[in-house]
């Protein structure tokens, strides 16, 4: 990693308003007395708030509320000001770099992203188009708007992998098997490289822009890794991760990388250029911190149907969660995925309430 930080003056990493975050610090492997925690999809429907001011919307789509600064920047805030999570995460979408190089991608409600043309042959493949920079735009302004009322508090930038981001544009929508993405990756392995050659510059972009607005850290999510037998990832899943986390190697934020189901993975997707792993629910964190030899924070994990058991298992769980982590040298606290949409918000305040009331009593602070 080059020494020089090229993050821009004023960046929130830099002036020393989010170094010292236990989310920050966690993610760089120290043992943080205040457990740091967040929820992936924190933001969204479970939040009556939410579903309001998406109801009020000029144009309701949720890409087009993922454009609109001011909303994308309020959305993006709504949980942190519930809660007290001790992260946001930028309310966008994993596909939103595709509509701005201009896919046709809408997202359909209850559904997820769905492409008006499936890319499937080595035309279309050759056919994309670069996504055009000054279209990231309204991306930077709402990651510099959310900074700017975040204070302390860091802000967590995404991006989809390529694999998982290259999943939708080929089956066209989600998948349950993701049978024709897996057929091109191994059947027909150059147009397959050049597809996911081409989400990872375009992905890299969007993971850039967000950096350079001021987001602290940033993770890359390969839901759908869990799909592919560990030589599969190898060869074709690991070198396009590899060049997204390359793309933003000399940017000195920490970078998290998660996936779904990826017991077998978890070595591989540290070693494509993460600082810090993100576990599902379905792995023990002292068995995954095994895996990784003791050396790599970890970020989960748990289990989200634990939201709906009541307060006591929810807590005696976390509590295990708690323990389990403590075997990796950074723990952010986080589901093992996202907040389901029926979940009750009151449940995660409390829950927040009650990983904070639990501090770390081995803490390197
Ligand atoms: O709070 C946050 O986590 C930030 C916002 C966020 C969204 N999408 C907003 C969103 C994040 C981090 C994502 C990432 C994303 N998008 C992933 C990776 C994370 C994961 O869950 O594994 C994936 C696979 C997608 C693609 C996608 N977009 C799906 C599968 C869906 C769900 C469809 C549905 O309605 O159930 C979406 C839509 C989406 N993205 C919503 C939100 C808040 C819900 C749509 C809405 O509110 O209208």
């Amino acid at each position: 990693r080059p020494a020089a930080a090229p993050l821009p003056t004023g960046h929130p990493l830099l002036d020393g308003r989010t170094a010292g975050s236990p989310l920050v610090r966690a993610m760089r492997g120290e043992r943080t007395r205040q457990r740091p925690v967040w929820f992936m999809r924190q933001a969204g429907r479970s939040l009556p708030e939410y579903r309001k001011l998406r109801a009020e919307a000029d144009d309701t789509s949720m890409l087009a509320a993922c454009l609109h600064p001011e909303l994308a920047t309020e959305i993006t805030l709504q949980p942190v000001r519930r809660h007290g999570v001790d992260a946001a995460v930028f309310f966008s979408d994993i596909v939103i770099p595709l509509k701005l190089a201009g896919i046709d991608v809408e997202i359909v409600a209850g559904r997820g992203p769905v492409l008006a043309d499936p890319i499937r042959s080595a035309e279309q493949v050759a056919a994309l188009p670069e996504l055009d920079p000054a279209t990231l735009e309204p991306i930077s302004q709402a990651v510099a708007g959310t900074v700017a009322e975040l204070g302390g508090t860091p802000l967590i930038g995404f991006a989809g992998a390529p694999f998982t981001v290259a999943s939708y544009l080929v089956e066209g929508g989600p998948s349950r098997d993701h049978l024709y993405t897996k057929a091109m990756m191994v059947g027909a392995p150059q147009v397959w490289d050049q597809l996911a050659g081409w989400v990872a510059r375009t992905t890299a972009a969007f993971l850039r822009a967000q950096i350079m607005a001021g987001a602290s850290a940033v993770q890359l999510f390969d839901s759908w890794a869990g799909h592919l037998s560990r030589s599969q990832y190898r060869i074709g899943a690991a070198p396009h991760s590899a060049a997204v986390f390359r793309a933003v190697a000399d940017l000195p934020v920490p970078k998290v990388h998660f996936g779904v189901g990826t017991g077998e993975l978890l070595a591989d997707m540290h070693t494509v250029g993460a600082d810090m792993v993100g576990v599902d629910h379905r792995v023990d964190l002292s068995d995954a911190a095994d895996r990784l030899s003791g050396s790599v924070p970890l970020q989960g994990n748990i289990d989200p149907a634990m939201l709906f058991a009541g307060r006591k298992v929810l807590h005696r769980h976390t509590e295990e969660v708690l323990r389990s982590g403590a075997a990796a040298p950074g723990h952010v606290v986080n589901l093992g995925h996202g907040v389901p949409p029926n979940a009750d918000p009151s449940v995660l305040t409390e829950l927040v309430e009650f990983v904070h009331s639990n501090p770390d009593p081995a803490a390197d602070d």
